[in-house]
């Protein structure tokens, strides 16, 4: 694998109605990092996603993919190694049933038969969900956590060598975090993940990268970038949980929820 899987380099981007979201990134992910992405909603964590296999191309200046440039000749052989995962699942999910919509990439690839039998069943259990029970369900019919899942799953089954998460934990409960958690933190592609789950980044990633109004304000080791409490606030962040644990008093929250109860 090429050194630096992804780089990019002075990435703007505006929107059609005129909104500026991204202004001069320049970014280098190396093989087999994983990074956090984090910044407020609507820093434009999404749309410098979009970017990493095509779907959004650079209006200024230039991203490569691993040997490859960002360019329409390339754009096929590039979306072949990056796994993009979408914030919402409706925006991946368009299969009629759970199985097509996983075999859909794979089959696209040329797997067929057992292989292609093996490798579904083991994406879609490896997200939890157990494939005699969901692969005839219609996604559209799936709850928020279960849709999530099947992207996720169906992302996987193309094994690429990147993969790019777009808040792959927003929607799921605290087991399936955990779960999922562990499972990225045993894949061993590249991975860059955009998240408001500051104590997912602190568990996962080496590197954290903040962005704020479209602009990359800081980088590096993820538990130096997530403990400076006056930098995160300028950014509407805050500290993770497990920083800012000490202080709130567990001990103290029965007592204070007891006399906050109506009297009589
Ligand atoms: N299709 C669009 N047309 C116009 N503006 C857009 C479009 N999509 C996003 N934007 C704007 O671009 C900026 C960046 O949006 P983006 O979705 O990348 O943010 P984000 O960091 O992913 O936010 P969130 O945490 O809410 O997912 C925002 O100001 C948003 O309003
Ligand atoms: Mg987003």
């Amino acid at each position: 694998m090429h050194h630096n899987p992804i780089a990019i380099d002075d990435l703007s981007y505006t929107y059609a109605d005129g909104t500026q979201a991204l202004s001069h990134i320049n970014l280098a992910i190396a093989a087999g990092e994983r990074v956090a992405l984090v910044g407020a909603n609507g820093c434009g964590k999404s749309t410098l996603l979009l970017h990493l296999n095509g779907i959004l191309s650079p209006q200024a200046g230039r991203i490569t993919v691993g040997e490859y440039p960002m360019v329409k000749e390339h754009l096929q052989t590039i979306r072949n190694f990056v796994g993009l995962v979408f914030q919402n699942p409706d925006d991946q999910l368009f299969m009629p049933t759970v199985w097509e919509d996983v075999t859909f990439g794979p089959m696209n690839q040329g797997l067929q038969g057992k292989e292609l039998l093996h490798r579904c069943h083991h994406c879609l259990y490896a997200v939890g969900l157990d494939p005699e029970k969901y692969a005839s369900r219609n996604p559209d019919n799936l709850s928020g956590g279960e849709k999530q899942r099947v992207a996720i799953a169906g992302v996987l089954a193309m094994q690429p060598q990147i993969l790019v998460l777009d808040e792959p934990t927003a929607q799921l409960d605290p087991r399936s975090r955990r779960q999922l958690i562990e499972l990225l933190r045993q894949l061993p592609m590249t991975q860059l993940m955009a998240t408001h789950d500051l104590d997912l980044a602190l568990d996962l990633c080496d590197r954290t990268i903040v962005l704020s109004h479209g602009q990359l304000v800081c980088q590096g080791p993820t538990a130096q970038v997530l403990s400076d409490q006056t930098f995160l606030q300028q950014h509407h962040l805050e500290l993770p949980l497990s920083y800012s644990r000490p202080y709130c008093q567990l001990d103290h929250a029965p007592v204070e929820a007891k006399s906050a109860l109506p009297v009589g």
